[in-house]
């Protein structure tokens, strides 16, 4: 019984330093302050991913429900778009906002090879959202946040093309280069309004969910 206690903190140690390591190797190889380069747009849909960071149950956090508009900030190449549309289904939408002309030609072409239809690729900044206000019935970012140097500026947009009620969710994972802490995330949210929901770790990181203020 003690040696299986012992070989399972040495796991754990082991696992813990490996991801420090992984964290910081990522950091100084990649650490941007600014987007993932299109060419990196790959590591995003690596097979491996789908184990430590499976897309259905992730998604289902964000409680996306059919008929639903939803805005996905950052969607990259596509990693969780497929799924989000079907979720929505078809009396519902997913508009995928990405800054990076490159990378929504990816998401283009993968969306078509899927057959979804009811996705919207559209370049722009997550800071100016093309959107009407009280538009979108839940928005999501997944690993998306560090990368946008002025976050209250976002915050303030995301505020203003969400429903009253609406929500708002944030996934981090430590192998991303530019994670954001949950303490500061939190302080951002409430700071534009929004009410936290809920929250859940995970063996990679967290997934947070606010609620949208009554009125913008
Ligand atoms: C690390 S990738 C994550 C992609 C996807 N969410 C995923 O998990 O596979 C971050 C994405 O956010 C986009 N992005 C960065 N800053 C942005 C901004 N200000 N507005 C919109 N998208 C932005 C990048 O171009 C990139 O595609």
């Amino acid at each position: 019984m003690r040696a299986l206690r012992v070989l399972l903190a040495v796991l754990l140690a082991g696992w813990a330093l490996l991801s420090v390591c992984l964290v910081l190797w990522l950091r100084e190889r990649y650490g941007r302050g600014g987007p993932i380069p299109a060419s990196q747009a790959g590591t995003l849909l690596h097979p491996l991913r789908r184990w430590v960071h499976p897309v259905r149950p992730t998604l289902e956090k964000f409680r996306l429900k059919p008929g639903y508009t939803v805005l996905e900030v950052g969607p990259g190449p596509g990693y969780f778009t497929v799924e989000a549309s079907r979720m929505v289904g078809p009396t519902g939408r997913v508009i995928c906002l990405d800054i990076q002309r490159e990378m929504i030609a990816l998401l283009r072409r993968r969306l078509d090879e899927s057959g979804v239809a009811n996705a919207h690729p559209v370049v722009g900044d997550a800071t100016r959202l093309p959107l009407r206000d009280g538009s979108v019935d839940a928005a999501f970012l997944v690993a998306v946040l560090g990368e946008i140097p002025d976050r209250p500026a976002a915050l303030r947009e995301l505020r203003r093309v969400m429903r009253p009620g609406g929500v708002l969710s944030f996934t981090e994972t430590l192998t991303n280069p530019d994670y954001v802490f949950q303490d500061s995330l939190r302080d951002l949210c409430r700071a534009s309004g929004f009410e936290e929901l809920g929250r859940s770790r995970e063996v990679t990181g967290y997934t947070m969910t606010f609620a949208a203020p009554p009125s913008p």
